[in-house]
């Protein structure tokens, strides 16, 4: 039952992870909302208690931080909050060269997509199998399938979210806990501004909005979905890639990051 679920939402304060969260209280979860921004976490926070009368915990976290993993983790033991359910949503992209890329935001950057990401799932993942419920939402990208070249780190680093969470998928299965891979394309949220993005031909092509992402998401982790990319385009742009000779991805990629 989906009702008296414990879901921790990381990177709830804007874009896909604050609609994540809407949908876990909208049917009837307690959420654990964490990020950096205090003020967005807050008003969600109060927007889901009004709207769903559950319990809604708000825990600061900057995740690229050293001890920001480890602080998380602390935090949720102390207040004896075990989680059913993890949503890893908390991400950023940078686009560049790689080698004009500076080494703090590129470590920032792998800290938050693939360090947190992992450490999440592995410490919370033994009492969801203990429990046989629950599951985790991890939110990659289509960058996960094809490199990236102008925004390497960052395809790499989804590569990875895709590649961890089909291997948990297999792993978890027997146990009874969903592991799911959401692969949005282009949407519309605060990331394109972040990453320098909005300008590239990907974004300007068109993008998603976060609500229909963030349903897809949803709905595929409750099915029990291993993959969920959303929207047709983004299906067959993936599938278009997947055939395609890697010579010719690597120039169309490039061409769209520009
Ligand atoms: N939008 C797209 O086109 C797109 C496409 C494919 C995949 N994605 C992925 O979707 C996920 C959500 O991104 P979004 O599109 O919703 O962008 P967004 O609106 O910029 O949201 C990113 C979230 O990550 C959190 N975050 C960033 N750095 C953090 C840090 N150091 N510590 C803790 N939290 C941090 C942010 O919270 P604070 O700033 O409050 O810390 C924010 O809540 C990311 O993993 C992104 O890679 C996005």
């Amino acid at each position: 039952m989906a009702s008296d679920e414990l879901v921790l939402v990381t990177g709830a304060s804007s874009g896909i992870g604050r609609e994540l969260a809407r949908c876990f209280a909208a049917d009837g979860c307690r959420l654990i909302l964490t990020a950096r921004r205090q003020p967005e976490l807050d008003a969600l926070a109060a927007e889901l208690k009004a709207r769903s009368g559950n319990d809604v915990t708000v825990i600061l976290a900057d995740l690229a931080q050293a001890d920001g993993i480890s602080a998380l983790l602390a935090t949720l033991q102390q207040r004896n909050l075990s989680p059913d359910v993890l949503v890893n949503n908390a991400g950023f992209g940078a686009r560049g060269e790689f080698t004009r890329m500076p080494a703090e935001r590129l470590a920032a950057m792998l800290a938050v997509n693939v360090d947190a990401v992992t450490a999440l799932a592995h410490a919370l993942l033994p009492a969801m199998r203990e429990r046989q419920r629950g599951g985790i939402l991890n939110v990659a990208s289509t960058a996960a399938f094809q490199p990236g070249p102008y925004m390497a780190a960052y395809y790499a680093s989804k590569a990875y979210v895709l590649s961890l969470s089909e291997a948990l998928f297999t792993e978890c299965r027997a146990d009874g806990v969903a592991v799911t891979c959401l692969c949005p394309g282009a949407t519309a949220t605060g990331f394109a501004a972040q990453a320098n993005v909005e300008g590239s031909l990907l974004f300007r092509l068109g993008q998603m909005h976060v609500t229909a992402v963030a349903h897809a998401g949803y709905a595929g982790f409750r099915s029990g979905r291993a993959l969920v990319i959303p929207g047709w385009r983004n299906k067959l742009g993936v599938q278009a890639l997947r055939v395609s000779p890697r010579a010719l991805v690597r120039k169309l990629i490039s061409r769209l990051q520009h």
